[in-house]
C-alpha cells in the first residue's frame, strides 16, 4: 500500500510517499527557515502563507519523484495536531479534499506519534519500549506499547528542550535554528565553562517531568553566577555548557524511568533527537539499546507521517473528513497524571 503523507504543522511544508510504512519512496521537504531567520524565531502569519504557496508544488514533487499519479495512492495521511493553528489547517485541509475529491481514505495523523514512527521507517522496532519525544514544542518521556498506544510518564513543566535551544540561541545571537546552531558552537567549547543547575523539581512535580525555565534564565541573566574562573565567556564554551546540562536533565529522568520500569529500548525523535552530545551520552549507556531516527528523519518531514498512516490505514482505521485540527498534543493516554 502506497500512503501519501502532508506534513504542514510548524514551519516545513512536506509531502512524502511511503509504500507499506516502510519505504521511503519519495520525501520533499520545503523548508521556510530563511523567512523566519530574519526573525529567529517562526512568524506564524508568514508560516501560514508560505505553506499555502507552497503546499501544492511540494506534493506534486513528492509524486513525481515516486514516479506515481494520485490514482495509483492508496490513502492520503495529514497531520491534524499539535502545531501552530494556521499552518495545520493548510495541510490537512489539502489532504481532506484531495481525499474527497479522489474517493480515497484519509488519516489524520499525531504530529508527535509521527517523530516516534519515524526510527520505524528505518528498521523494525519492537514494543514496548520508552519513547523521548524531543521537539520545539514537546519534551516528552513514555512508555509505548504500539504505534498508537502510548503512555505518557513525563512531560515539561514549563518550556520545550527545543525551545530552551532556541531561546538561548536568539538572546545570544548564535544563528537559526537555535539547536542546530548551539550543537555545532558547542563541538569547539568546553562544557565545564559553566556550572548551571539542575532543576529541582521532582518533589511537587511528577518523577519524570523535566522544567527548562531555570536553565534558561540562569544561561541568559545569571550567566555570571554560574560561569566558572578561567574559562573564557566565547560562544563555543556558553553552547557547550548550556547544552550539556539540557541534555544531562533529559537523561537523569530517562534513565531513572528505564529503572523504573525495566524498559531498556529507549526510541528517540522530534528535532532534538538530532543533537549530537545527546546522542553521544546516550550510545555510552550501558544496557541500554538506544534508537535515533537518522538525521534527515528527526525533524518535520511527510514520511513519518505517511509511515504512520499506513499503519491506521492496515488496519482498517481511518478519519472522517470532518476531522479537525488541535493546536495541542490529543490522542495520548495519559495515565499517572494527576494534574490538569
Ligand atoms: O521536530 P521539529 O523539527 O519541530 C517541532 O515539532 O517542533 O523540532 C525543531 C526543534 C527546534 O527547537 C530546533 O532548535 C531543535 O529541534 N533542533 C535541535 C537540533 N536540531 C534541531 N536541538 C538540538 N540539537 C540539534 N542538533
Ligand atoms: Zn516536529
Amino acid at each position: 500500500m502506497k500512503v501519501l503523507g502532508i506534513e504542514s504543522s510548524c514551519d516545513e511544508t512536506a509531502a512524502a510517499v511511503v509504500e507499506d510504512g516502510r519505504v521511503i519512496v519519495s520525501n520533499v521537504v520545503a523548508t521556510q527557515i530563511p523567512f523566519h531567520a530574519t526573525y529567529n524565531g517562526v512568524v506564524p502569519e508568514i508560516a501560514s502563507r508560505k505553506h499555502t504557496e507552497w503546499i501544492l508544488p511540494v506534493v506534486k514533487q513528492a509524486l513525481s519523484e515516486a514516479n506515481l499519479t494520485l490514482d495509483e495512492i492508496d490513502g492520503i495521511a495529514a497531520t491534524n495536531r499539535p502545531g501552530l493553528m494556521g499552518s495545520l489547517l493548510v495541510g490537512l485541509t489539502f489532504a481532506k479534499t484531495l481525499a474527497w475529491s479522489l474517493d480515497k481514505p484519509f488519516i489524520a495523523v499525531n504530529h508527535m506519534l509521527g517523530h516516534l514512527y519515524a526510527a520505524h521507517l528505518d528498521r523494525d522496532i519492537e514494543y514496548p519500549y520508552l519513547g523521548l519525544l524531543v521537539s520545539g514544542g514537546h519534551s516528552i518521556i513514555c512508555k509505548v506499547s504500539g504505534y498508537d498506544d502510548i503512555e505518557v510518564l513525563g512531560t515539561t513543566m514549563d518550556d520545550a528542550v527545543g525551545e530552551a535551544f532556541d531561546k538561548v540561541a536568539k538572546f545570544y545571537g548564535f544563528g537559526y535554528p537555535g539547536g542546530v546552531a548551539i550543537d555545532k558552537l558547542a563541538k569547539s567549547g568546553d562544557p565545564k565553562a559553566a556550572r548551571f543547575p539542575l532543576p529541582n523539581l521532582y518533589k511537587g512535580g511528577h518523577e519524570y517531568d523535566v522544567s527548562y525555565s531555570g536553565l534558561k534564565t540562569a544561561a541568559i541573566n545569571q550567566i555570571d553566577q554560574f560561569w566558572n574562573p578561567g574559562f573564557e565567556r566565547t560562544p563555543e564554551n556558553i553552547a557547550a555548557s548550556f547544552q550539556e546540562t539540557a541534555v544531562r536533565i533529559l537523561l537523569s529522568r530517562l534513565l531513572k524511568a528505564s529503572r523504573d520500569t525495566g524498559l531498556t529500548r529507549i526510541v528517540a525523535g522530534g528535532g532534538v533527537a538530532a543533537n549530537s552530545r545527546l546522542r553521544a551520552l546516550l550510545a555510552e549507556e550501558k544496557g541500554l539499546e538506544c534508537i535515533f531516527p537518522p538525521l534527515k528523519l528527526c525533524t518535520d518531514n511527510g514520511a513519518m507521517i505517511a509511515g504512520l498512516g499506513y499503519r491506521y490505514l492496515a488496519d482498517g482505521i481511518t478519519s472522517p473528513l470532518d476531522t479537525a485540527a488541535n493546536a495541542r498534543v490529543e490522542g495520548f493516554r495519559k495515565f499517572g497524571r494527576p494534574r490538569a
